[in-house]
């Protein structure tokens, strides 16, 4: 039965496969408000390339605010081949990033985490991924993204590119907290990765986190190296629980985690901090798959079952969600990108409606046995 007030969730699908797989979500959020499960008000809006197309801009005023006055927003993917020769300002990523910062979501959780049904579709061994679970909490709105200066200058006739990478000692706080507080509920034990051994913003990183570690007694508390640290995530990735690093860091670390489960198309992120949580698969728009029903809808679903949990208070839903995922997996339809010898091939679509099914079936069995 809908409890509260009526939250507002905005939909954002963007790029390539990003309207693909967002409309089966859609399709559930819909069914969620039409069977009064929740008091919802879902919305739509344009970004990144296709807003460009329409209104010459990546990220319209318009959806900014729409984005401001609602709890959640769910985010697809942005970018295409068209729009990589556009100037910085107009290029799709730059409303990605521009929405982060917009909404305040300055810490990036993105769990990896092995489904035991896809042990065999990672390219590292079984013994090496079994069990993989951890978290990385990516710092999204401070470091070499936003630090200024920045841009291509000419000096004495030779053209220069510059970023700077600086962290003030909040913005390390801020996100260490997050990390530390999540560790809590989880094996306890945080991985800071940094680069002290080279850099001044570094050396500040590993001092803040200890201090701010002090405040959690129960947490354990290790600092690596970055070079060393995506060393150890295919040596040994069954060590990390929670990894909390920078914004470039934790761009690249991320990616090689979700690689040790199989496919991008699982993961999904939440982005937290502000008032307005921002949820999206890990996954980019997939310009060559786009438009044949053919992409993976499983991490927008575990993306949406990220917002449920987050930015709604619903965590049994979530959870309800997360095994819908699964049990499809288990009963061996796949998409392309997850099929195995004797598993069922469907498309973007099939999948959807599969695991909205199961989602409902599951509910029912939930509430029948109470
Ligand atoms: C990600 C992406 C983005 C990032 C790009 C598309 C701007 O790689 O979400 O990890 O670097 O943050
Ligand atoms: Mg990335």
């Amino acid at each position: 039965m809908t409890t509260g007030k009526t939250r507002k969730v905005l939909l954002l699908p963007g790029d390539g496969i990003g309207p693909e797989v967002m409309k089966p979500v859609a399709g559930l959020l819909a069914e969620m408000a039409a069977r009064k499960l929740l008091s919802l008000e879902v919305r739509e809006a344009l970004i990144g390339g296709a807003a460009y197309d329409k209104t010459g801009h990546p990220l319209p005023p318009e959806t900014v605010s729409l984005a401001r006055e609602s709890d959640a927003v769910l985010l697809a993917a942005v970018g295409g081949p068209r729009y990589d020769t556009l100037p910085y300002e107009h290029r799709p990523e730059r409303a990605l990033l521009g929405i982060r910062e917009k909404l305040g979501a300055f810490a990036n959780l993105r769990p990896a985490r092995l489904f035991p049904q896809l042990a065999n579709a990672s390219t590292l061994k079984p013994e090496v991924i079994a069990g993989l679970d951890l978290l990385v909490v990516r710092e999204l709105t401070g470091g070499i993204y936003f630090g200024a200066p920045r841009g291509i200058v000419t000096e004495n006739g030779i053209r220069v590119g510059i970023n700077t990478e600086r962290y003030s000692e909040p913005e390390i706080e801020r996100i260490a907290r997050v990390a530390f507080t999540v560790a809590r509920n989880r094996r306890r034990k945080v991985t800071s990765v940094d680069k002290a051994n080279v850099l001044e913003s570094s050396v500040l990183w590993r001092e803040v986190v200890t201090r701010v570690g002090r405040d959690f007694p129960e947490v354990s508390l290790d600092h690596m190296y970055v070079d060393n640290a995506a060393m150890q995530l295919v040596r040994n990735p069954g060590q990390f629980d929670v990894i909390v690093t920078g914004n470039i860091f934790g761009d690249i670390l991320s990616d090689e985690a979700s690689q040790l489960t199989g496919s991008i198309g699982m993961l999904a992120s939440a982005s937290v901090g502000g008032r307005t949580g921002l949820y999206e698969p890990i996954h980019g728009s997939a310009p060559d798959i786009a438009g044949k029903d053919i992409a993976n809808p499983s991490a927008m679903f575990l993306s949406l079952a990220m917002l449920l949990d987050h930015s709604l208070g619903e965590a049994g839903l979530a959870r309800t969600l997360e095994q819908s995922v699964e049990t499809v997996l288990g009963e061996g339809i796949r998409t392309r990108d997850i099929a195995e010898p004797g598993s069922r091939v469907v498309g973007c679509r099939e999948m959807g409606e599969k695991i909205s099914r199961v989602f409902w079936d599951l509910l029912e069995k939930g509430s029948a046995a109470k």
